[in-house]
């Protein structure tokens, strides 16, 4: 775990995800990769944000004995996904979580006030009962994490944790001061945003290069 200021987050550096993260800001990776290393980064990160799950004893007959052994315990999970860039963590995040369901906000970038617009929001109807882990791989200033929460906790939800791959600390401090509740769990925490509203060093637009759409 990584050294930080901040009280909500988690920083992963576990070997496998900063490989893969390092090719993902190489700029000359190509759509194909990039999106495979998002899946599968996507997938580790939900194995570290699920590590407090809790969990009960129940009782399990081994070909050879009887005896009692954890099951996860609780409130069910849901995933939520920004879009677009959201998705592209969601394939890998399922295959850990195959029984979640999955709610999507859509949300873009005004780019000249970096304000969150929502344009589309389809959530379980069963949420408020949920254990909520929202994906939104770039949390740069952190204005559309906060929007995206804000209607989370509107509909009722009380447990939310948010994953991303990359954070800068201008949006884990909106974090902090609008949702301290939500613990942030990353890849990496990078230097400062620039004037643009992109990550340094970042990997350029997230969306963009899932998509292929640069
Ligand atoms: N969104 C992105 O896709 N990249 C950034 O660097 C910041 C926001």
């Amino acid at each position: 775990m990584m050294k930080h200021e901040f009280p909500n987050l988690r920083v992963i550096l576990h070997p496998l995800i900063q490989h893969k993260l390092t090719q993902m800001r190489d700029e000359t990776t190509n759509t194909e990769r990039f999106r495979r290393f998002v899946r599968e980064v996507g997938q580790m990160l939900a194995y570290e944000v699920t590590r407090d799950l809790p969990t009960e004893l129940v009782e399990v007959r081994t070909p050879i004995a009887t005896f009692r052994s954890p099951m996860i315990a609780g409130k069910q999970q849901c995933l939520v996904s920004i879009l677009r860039a959201g998705n592209g963590m969601l394939d890998g995040m399922l295959e850990l979580l195959p029984a979640a369901k999955v709610g999507h906000i859509g949300l873009y970038r005004d780019p000249s006030t970096l304000e969150p617009v929502e344009y589309y929001f389809k959530v379980p109807s069963d949420i408020a009962e949920r254990m909520v882990i929202v994906c939104d791989p770039m949390l740069a200033t952190g204005n559309s994490a906060v929007a995206a929460i804000n209607r989370l906790k509107d509909h009722g939800v009380t447990s939310i944790k948010l994953v991303c791959l990359l954070a800068a600390p201008e949006g884990v401090r909106a974090m902090l001061e609008r949702h301290p509740d939500v613990t942030v769990t990353v890849a990496a925490l990078d230097e400062k945003l620039n004037d643009h509203g992109y990550i340094v060093p970042g990997l350029g637009d997230a969306g963009d290069r899932i998509f292929g759409t640069r």
